[in-house]
């Protein structure tokens, strides 16, 4: 039998998005420095804990043979450079008591800053298991809406989403983050997930990994019409501009290298996650030389801040920017 798992690696690794947002953000630089380049802070703070990098290792897998190959290597990337790595959905795990593809990464690399991630359609016990197997340090909870609906085995049933929320809330004893796939989120869901008591948003948006895309490709008759569901990651920021100090905004969605991390940052995100494309540095080259890229990441971060008077993340906020295109156009519009 073929694995969702291995299906949802594949596909995401065909995928490219026909529109970067990013490239719809020009930042304003400046010529006379303030900082010295080794003065730059890269740390961060969220979901009650400190990073020393403002980007992490967003959810991509465990679950099947190749996903834990896949995430021995990002994990080991992960804590040779002292990164967040965030698991896929432990609800893959909870399925298979066989399963280690997510526990290994916890016992190969015991001081790792490890996250983990389970959908809303589950109850919040699957939560509270999956805090057990890993004891991670927050919990994202995923929405996947129009993953959901395209995906031929998916959930058909939605109206108890807000109540699991709601109790993982309730009953989860570490921060918990709503968690976008790729479909990007904006005012309303923010306005709904802090009425039920969420503090931390990944707004996970459009121009990265489309799982439109990724199930279209595993349904006999494609909706491929629907495959740039969803608003990009920079609109999501830019709809989001008066939250930056109510919640704590993630950015994901498309972060393709250190000018798109900063960007992020600029428009209020507290941090950055990468998805697909670290998967696609793994899946490419040996673990030596991702840490290599990953290392250089650092370093292009705090030469993009020095050339932005920024020393951190915080002063990022400050920085002035101009939007062009269909970023513009969203932006000028009320919704
Ligand atoms: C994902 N993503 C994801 N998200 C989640 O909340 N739970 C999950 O189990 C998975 N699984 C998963 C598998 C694969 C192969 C990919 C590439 C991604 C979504 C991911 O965390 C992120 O929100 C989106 O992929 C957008 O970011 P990128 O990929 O454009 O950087």
């Amino acid at each position: 039998m073929k694995n969702r798992k291995d299906d949802h690696i594949k596909y995401a690794l065909e995928h490219e998005s026909e529109y970067n947002s990013f490239d719809d953000v020009e930042l304003i630089h400046s010529s006379i420095p303030k900082y010295n380049l080794d003065e730059i802070d890269l740390s961060t703070h969220f979901a009650s804990h400190d990073f020393e990098f403002p980007f992490f290792i967003n959810a991509i897998t465990g679950g099947s043979e190749n996903a834990k190959k896949i995430n021995q290597k990002l994990a080991k990337v992960a804590n040779e450079c002292n990164l967040l790595f965030v698991t896929g959905s432990y609800s893959a795990a909870l399925k298979n008591s066989n399963d280690d593809s997510f526990k290994i990464v916890k016992k190969e690399n015991p001081d790792l800053q490890l996250a983990t991630n389970i959908g809303i359609d589950k109850n919040y016990t699957a939560g509270i298991a999956a805090i057990k197997a890993l004891n991670p340090l927050f919990l994202q909870v995923h929405v996947n809406l129009m993953q959901e609906l395209i995906m031929p085995e998916g959930s058909r049933n939605f109206n108890e989403w807000e109540n699991n929320l709601k109790e993982f809330v309730e009953n989860i004893n570490i921060p918990i983050i709503l968690k976008e796939v790729g479909f990007g989120m904006t005012e309303d869901t923010i306005k709904q997930g802090i009425k039920l008591g969420i503090k931390t948003f990944d707004i996970s948006g459009r121009g990265g990994t489309s799982f439109a895309f990724i199930e279209n490709m595993r349904r006999e008759n494609s909706l491929d019409y629907l495959n740039n569901w969803g608003q990009t990651t920079v609109s999501c920021l830019l709809n989001l501009k008066n939250y930056t100090d109510k919640v704590e905004i993630i950015a994901s969605g498309g972060v393709k290298n250190p000018l798109d991390m900063i960007k992020c940052l600029v428009l209020g995100a507290k941090a950055v996650g990468i998805s697909r494309t670290i998967l696609e540095l793994v899946v490419k080259y040996d673990v030596e030389k991702v840490i290599k890229i990953v290392e250089s990441w650092k370093n292009e971060c705090k030469m993009i801040m020095c050339a932005l008077n920024a020393k951190n993340i915080q002063e990022l906020r400050n920085v002035k920017y101009v939007l062009y295109g269909k970023t513009l156009e969203f932006s000028m519009q009320k919704i």
